[in-house]
């Protein structure tokens, strides 16, 4: 097997590239679809859920996928600089996809409320990290008009190559289950990741799949395509961040799950057009149905997700419960970034570390106490 290069190679004839164009890359993509053995058993459904773990990609979350192409396209362009506003995992990725490309990258983000794990990202990769006194929603405004006066070239989504390279998720999916899954879980803060997968999913099957199954998967066209359907899309937020199912901008957006503590999402028309067109729906969760799924995750499964991401886990077992999901069903939920990303919250939800002397026999009482407990 060809040594895996990147998302850019490996789906180049559908994306926007040519043979000139210089590819920036750091292999991101490629990311395991973990199907949850423990959790069906343990809510009693008859269901398959599988994880798409993309904390597991270079930066640790799924924005290498759009970062490679929005940088790719930025260096194909000229540019010498990248800015972006941030909840963090953006400002990580922009940072490392700038110093392989050896450009400048400027990052806004709200001052005191990004993980640490991102902050250390930015910083590491050495671009100059800019706090606002203010939120996500006030960076997303500020480097639009920044971009205006300025030669630096936006990298946040609604610069188009970012959804194009995000997209490509939907074609790893597809190809592992081979065909697309009945529900597609993911959370919302900005809504450019929805309409991503959303892309891959309608560039995946034929124009009768997906307007009236009138060829039933056998036209000409169809058999280049690699999917006979596309998912239904169930978008989650977190609820004192949740604009789209409020139906207006919230002002002073609050959540545990920083990543998505938006309050006017740039991509929402959109978002509200995948969902109509999927028959799907959005949900919302409060802050401690997102911790806690986030540890059952952890605990029964062994994936450690960033409380973002576990928002997509959290609204499917509601919905699940509610009955709005059939049993016999296939959901895959996105797992946007990983754990490490934000250690501060898991270190506070968790049991602290006991202390003991450097013997045998206290050590020897701590394991016979939790065995017990076994
Ligand atoms: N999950 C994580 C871990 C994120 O970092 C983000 C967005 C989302 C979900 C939501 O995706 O915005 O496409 O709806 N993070 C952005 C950032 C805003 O700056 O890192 P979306």
């Amino acid at each position: 097997m060809a040594h895996y290069t990147g998302l850019i190679e490996k789906y180049r004839d559908r994306l926007p590239v040519s043979a000139d164009t210089p590819i920036i890359s750091l292999n991101e993509g490629n990311t395991p679809l973990i199907e949850l053995k423990n959790l069906p058993r343990l809510i009693k459904k008859n269901v398959r859920i599988y994880a798409k773990f993309e904390g597991l990609n270079p930066t640790g979350s799924f924005k290498d996928r759009g970062m490679t192409m929005a940088v790719t396209k930025a260096v194909e362009a000229g540019a010498r600089a990248i800015i972006c506003a941030s909840t963090g995992n953006t400002s990580a990725a922009a940072a490392a996809y700038a110093a392989r490309a050896g450009i400048a990258c400027f990052v806004l983000i709200p001052e005191g409320k990004i993980a640490l794990g991102k902050l250390s990202q930015a910083m590491m990769h050495g671009s100059v990290v800019i706090q606002i006194r203010g939120n996500f929603d006030d960076g997303m405004r500020l480097v639009q008009e920044l971009a205006k006066t300025t030669p630096v070239n936006i990298v946040n989504s609604i610069n188009p190559y970012r959804l194009q390279g995000q997209k490509t998720i939907a074609f790893e999916i597809i190809e592992a289950l081979g065909d697309a899954p009945d529900y597609h879980a993911l959370p919302v803060g900005n809504a450019g990741n929805i309409c991503a997968h959303w892309m891959g999913y309608s560039e995946s099957v034929c124009e009768h799949t997906r307007a009236c199954a009138l060829c039933n998967g056998k036209c000409e066209y169809h058999k280049e395509k690699t999917a006979t359907r596309r998912p239904i899309m169930l978008g989650y937020q977190a609820s004192g961040s949740a604009p789209i199912l409020r139906g207006r901008p919230v002002e002073n957006p609050e959540t545990v799950a920083t990543a998505i503590r938006i309050g006017n999402p740039v991509s929402w028309q959109q978002a509200l057009a995948a969902q109509k067109e999927s028959g799907g729906w959005f949900g919302e969760c409060t802050d401690e149905e997102i911790l806690h799924v986030q540890k059952l995750l952890a605990q029964t499964e062994g994936i450690f997700c960033e409380p973002a991401s576990a928002i997509s886990l959290a609204g499917l077992l509601k919905d699940l419960e509610l009955g709005k999901i059939g049993e016999g069903t296939t959901i895959v939920c996105t797992l946007t970034g990983h754990g490490l990303k934000d250690p501060d919250i898991a270190i506070a939800q968790s049991t602290r570390p006991m202390t003991v002397d450097a013997e045998l026999g206290p050590i020897e009482r701590v394991i016979r106490d939790n065995l017990k407990n076994i």
